[in-house]
């Protein structure tokens, strides 16, 4: 049987790779010698100490080096695209703000690029910047051809940069063209089931997402090779995962996430919900998948449960068993997600605070 002869194979592999990998460690310190340092990383034990800074200064995160207490500096508070909410005109990227939206340009008017290639566009429209006095104009339809995923309609993308095609298009065991195919999970929105697989001879396909079949979760590794999928048993092959540190005080290291684990898939679930709530469509095809559109049409508590899986699912599994201190500084965002998910507080202040993110685009 095909199943066999893999197992057989990936033994093998586990015997001939015999590395352990050693992580660093992160934690909490001491207070050091001068109470500005908020990082002292010991060289010779590649250990990272953290301290907390005093209110109203930050501790910039370092690799492999010191830092020191900072006062931030102010940043120019982002503006909101063309379908975000406002409360005045200097709030929008287009400097108008229509009863309590941006609004943006209308179809077939001059456009141009701005701090994105269609920031100036109303939704349902991209900047046509191959024309000589570039236009707005509608997003295209399914299998239309395309050159680039913001021509197309919301929920598909410029499939083998050839045409448009809506997500989720490909069923199981059919083929999907390998340029889309690329990331190291095997994620494809293309895919129904959201994941694919690469064969290595020119073929890739979509299959049922692969799982990780630990007895544990987190599941404690010492070497890449321990971090293998289960096995689809209908094209007898199993995914190779990765082994990768951990910040955390025991430096210690997890297997990633296989895109059928939990959290993985909650983060694909929330997303799909996403799309399927008809929001993303109100929103500039630049900033359909950001925090500046969930913020602006879900309440703040499902927005940020949906940036908080979408983080979580991006940066796992580095955030796991991390301490206090080590999630302040390294995993800032984390800590403002899981503080405000399920809270309800309303929170359109934190727009301006959460770095942007682009939906479905991990690995
Ligand atoms: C880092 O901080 C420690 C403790 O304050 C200090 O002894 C060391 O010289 C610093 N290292 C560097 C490269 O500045
Ligand atoms: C972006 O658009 C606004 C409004 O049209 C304009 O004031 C600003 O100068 C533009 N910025 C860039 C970089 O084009
Ligand atoms: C787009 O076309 C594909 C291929 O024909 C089809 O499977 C899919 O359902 C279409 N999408 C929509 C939204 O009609
Ligand atoms: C993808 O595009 C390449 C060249 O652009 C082409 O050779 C290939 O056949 C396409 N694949 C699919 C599945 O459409
Ligand atoms: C690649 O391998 C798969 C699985 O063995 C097979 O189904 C497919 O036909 C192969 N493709 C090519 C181009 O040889």
């Amino acid at each position: 049987m095909s199943g066999e002869k893999i197992m057989l194979i990936l033994a093998v592999a586990f015997l001939a790779s015999g590395q352990s990998i050693i992580c660093p460690k992160f934690q909490c310190g001491p207070t050091l010698p001068n109470a500005n340092q908020c990082i002292y990383y010991d060289s010779t034990n590649k250990a990272t100490y953290i301290s907390s800074c005093s209110k109203g200064t930050y501790c910039p995160a370092t690799a492999q080096a010191n830092s020191t207490c900072t006062t931030p500096t102010p940043t120019p508070a982002n503006r909101a695209y063309p379908g975000e909410k406002c409360s005045s005109s200097s709030n929008c990227i287009t400097g108008s703000c229509v009863k309590n939206y941006c609004a943006g340009i209308s179809v077939s008017l001059p456009c141009s690029l701005n701090i994105s290639s269609n920031a100036l566009c109303d939704s349902g429209l991209y900047c046509d910047l191959t024309l000589s006095n570039p236009v707005c104009t509608p997003l295209k339809a399914n299998l239309t051809a395309c050159t680039t995923s913001y021509q197309c309609l919301y929920g598909s993308g410029c499939y083998n940069s050839t045409y448009c095609l809506s997500y989720g298009s490909i069923p199981n065991y059919n083929t999907i063209a390998g340029s889309e195919c690329t990331s190291s999970t095997g994620y494809s929105p293309y895919c129904q089931s959201g994941q694919c697989y690469n064969f290595g001879n020119g073929t890739s396909i979509c299959v049922e997402p692969f799982k990780s079949p630990y007895p544990t979760s987190p599941f404690q590794c010492y070497e890449t090779s321990a971090c293998v999928s289960n096995i689809n048993t209908k094209i007898g092959v199993a995914m190779q995962g990765t082994c990768t540190c951990a910040k955390n005080a025991q430096g210690s290291a997890y297997c990633k996430e296989f895109v059928g684990d939990p959290i993985f898939s909650k983060a694909i679930q929330l997303w799909e919900a996403w799309e399927n709530s008809g929001y993303p469509q109100k929103c500039n095809i630049d900033a359909a998948y950001t925090p500046g559109c969930l913020l602006s049409y879900y309440k703040s508590s499902l927005a940020y449960e949906v940036l908080f899986y979408n983080y979580k699912a991006s940066n796992y599994p580095l955030y796991v068993n991390a301490d206090d201190c080590t999630l302040n500084v390294y995993f800032n965002d984390y800590l403002l997600y899981a503080s405000q998910q399920g809270s309800s507080s309303s929170s359109g202040n934190f727009l301006v605070a959460v770095a942007s993110v682009i939906a479905l685009s991990w690995f």
